[in-house]
């Protein structure tokens, strides 16, 4: 059995969260979200890895390598254009043949892995096994209609879903799918979807078998499902301390600083995570907070929230919650006259003002 992992999607896809990074490599708890799902794959006995790559390729390219840190074989397969998918399963149909695969979608998290899932399949061997999750929104994912335990109809983000249960982005197949997403035709979107090329292997009669999970699982593409993912990842953490945190610092609870981290004269209240280089200075960092790596907070308060790499936050009068603060961001008072506020905001930013 194989994996295949899809990152790629075009930029514009990536909005509002980040126009420059791939969304698979924004870090949940200070660990790139695509690698999550390597450590899943792996744990589900399954070492040969095919990763769809886009306009991101070369970022992701250098964040996995050849997947030997993780124990896996990667190699990379390129899209030309993310129509979709199942245009993405297509494209790698060279690498697949005709073996039976788990489809992983580089942007979900689920918080218990798929080994179980993945053993599932291996035994009952369907010709597809989809996992289902109840979720508030259904309208902004795939969403499964059921009858005496069957999957009677899939439809991509419906205006009127027919039920609650949302596709996650972990599916299994085997050589089936192949004939399924050369037999379908563009959705409305312009994409040839997944959720129409599993409708047809219902169609034509093929076991396609539903799992709903019970586990907590993320579609991690917006602010809010971040700060969430995050929150969840923070707690299943050990408490480790790696950097130096002075005598005038103080941990509490679930703290992680890594190694060349400083904290000096400042309040960690976990579950918080500190990256390597990163330093905290006459600051509070409080629960459900993730600082990347080279990051310096000085004289400020920081909770709930996820700030990536080489940004500086620095004597900011209120608390920052609930934020997300991107790459090389700087957040900090202007000693300019006349006094003002001075921004150079990215497209889609979001600011709030006390
Ligand atoms: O997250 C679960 C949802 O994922 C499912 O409920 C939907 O049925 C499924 O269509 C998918 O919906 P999204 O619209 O959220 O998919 P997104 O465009 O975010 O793409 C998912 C991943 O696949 C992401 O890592 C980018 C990658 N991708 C996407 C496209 C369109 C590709 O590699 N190639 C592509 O052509």
């Amino acid at each position: 059995m194989k994996a295949l992992i899809l990152c790629g999607g075009s930029g514009t896809r990536l909005r509002p969260i980040t126009h420059t990074m791939a969304k698979q490599l924004v870090p949940i708890a200070n660990k790139p979200v695509l690698f999550y799902g390597l450590e899943a794959i792996k744990e589900a006995g399954v070492e040969d890895v095919g990763i769809v790559v886009g306009e991101t390729a070369k970022e992701i390219i250098q964040a996995v390598g050849d997947g030997s840190p993780w124990g896996l074989r990667v190699e990379y397969i390129h899209q030309e254009q993310p129509l979709g998918l199942a245009h993405a399963v297509l494209t790698a149909e060279d690498y697949l043949g005709t073996d039976e695969f788990v489809m992983y979608l580089g942007d979900n998290l689920i918080k218990d892995g798929i080994k179980g899932l993945v053993d599932e399949f291996r035994q009952n061997k369907p010709n597809s096994q989809i996992l289902l999750a109840r979720v508030p929104e259904p309208q902004r994912f795939g969403v499964a209609e059921l009858a005496g335990g069957k999957v009677v109809r899939l439809v991509e983000k419906p205006e009127k879903p027919a039920s609650d249960l949302a596709l996650v982005g972990v599916y299994m197949f085997d050589g089936n799918i192949m004939d399924a997403c050369k037999a379908i035709k563009p959705s409305s979107r312009g994409e040839l979807e997944i959720t129409d090329a599993i409708q047809w292997l219902i169609d034509q009669g093929r076991v396609v078998d539903p799992h709903i999970i019970g586990g907590w699982w993320k579609d991690t593409g917006r602010l809010d499902d971040m700060l969430e993912a995050n929150r969840i990842m923070l707690e299943t953490m050990e408490p480790r301390v790696e950097g130096h945190v002075d005598s005038e610092s103080r941990t509490e609870g679930m703290v992680v600083i890594e190694k060349g981290a400083e904290v000096i004269c400042s309040t960690i209240r976990g579950p918080a995570i500190i990256g390597e280089g990163t330093k905290i200075v006459n600051s509070y960092v409080g629960p459900y907070t993730s600082i990347y790596f080279d990051v310096t907070i000085t004289g400020s308060e920081i909770e709930h929230s996820i700030i990536l790499e080489k940004s500086s936050v620095t004597d900011i009068p209120g608390r920052i919650e609930d934020s997300l603060i991107g790459q090389n961001v700087e957040v900090g008072r202007s000693p300019l006259k006349p006094n003002a506020y001075r921004f150079m905001l990215g497209d889609n930013s979001r600011v709030g003002i006390l």
